[in-house]
């Protein structure tokens, strides 16, 4: 039998982006615009948002429901997990416990690493502040991270626990939002002022970014991950062949949400800047 005029397209699988809400939109708009040509399936826990100050129990069980929901039902090979409570708390043990549990080869990667792998470059006076959720800061992943990749940079955190609250709330750009910015941002440089890079770790806060600069005197860079993670998949996709021949390229994208969908549609469209029409979920 000749096959050769065949058309046999055996490529299927999926990219799932996760977050628990609106904050991946920001990771998945610079995923699209550097690699267009790929599926992407997003899925946003917005009924269980925030993730940032629950236990690592429960970050952990409700990323690994997301994570199998976008394997099993959505055909995903691999999910990035486009947040960095879920990647603080829940990815190394997904990686080492229920991955090898599979029969199939699907993979999960985080954005702490792929930042920690760049952000050192950016400072000139070696003090970086990060920002981001309770869970992630007190889990101290980035400054355990930054100690492998950038030793001798001294990293200065800070916990802004309702910045995400006033992103899922709808309350970006409003001037109540400025304050409780600005009370954070204040607090951190008041204790470390030779700061000159401030990375935003967590997926939320490019949302709050016109808020953020407003804040922080205008020397200081204003790091975001969308660009980091996106440069970092497209090295890893070339590094794998074996995954990236499998991956779809009809240059698709679907969006979930476990909430609302009429709700989601509003503000993520707003977010990432296209039409969003997501179809809601139940995990
Ligand atoms: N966007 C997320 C992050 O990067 C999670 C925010 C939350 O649910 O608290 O940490």
């Amino acid at each position: 039998m000749v096959y050769s005029n065949l058309n046999i397209n055996l490529s299927v699988a999926k990219i799932g982006v996760f977050d628990s809400g609106y904050g991946g939109l920001t990771v998945l708009q610079s995923l699209v615009e550097k690699l267009p040509q790929y599926d992407f399936v997003y899925l946003g826990d917005n009924a269980r948002a925030p993730y940032g100050d629950k236990s690592f129990e429960t970050v952990y069980q409700y990323t690994l429901q997301a994570v199998n929901w976008l394997f099993d039902v959505q055909n995903c090979d691999l999910v990035i997990l486009a947040c960095n409570t879920a990647s603080a708390k829940a990815l190394r043990q997904i990686q080492q416990v229920d991955l090898p549990q599979r029969e199939d080869s699907k993979r999960v990667l985080g954005v702490i690493r792929p930042t920690t792998e760049i952000i050192g470059n950016f400072t000139k006076t070696g003090h970086i502040g990060v920002v981001g959720t309770a869970g992630t800061i007190k889990s101290n992943s980035y400054a355990i991270e930054m100690e492998r990749f950038f030793p001798g940079i001294q990293v200065h955190q800070e916990a802004c626990p309702i910045w995400v609250h006033l992103v899922e709330n709808r309350f970006v750009g409003l001037p109540g939002t400025d304050y409780f910015v600005k009370y954070h941002l204040d607090h951190l440089f008041g204790q470390f002022p030779q700061i000159d890079t401030l990375l935003l770790a967590c997926t939320h806060y490019p949302l709050l970014m016109s808020s953020i600069q407003k804040n922080v005197n205008e020397n200081i860079a204003v790091i975001s991950q969308g660009g980091i993670v996106a440069n970092s998949l497209n090295s890893y996709l070339q590094r794998h062949p074996e995954i990236e021949q499998k991956l779809s390229k009809q240059g698709s994208r679907l969006f979930f949400t476990t909430e609302k969908f009429n709700d989601f549609n509003q503000l993520a469209t707003l977010f990432y800047g296209d039409d969003v029409i997501a179809e809601r979920v139940i995990l």
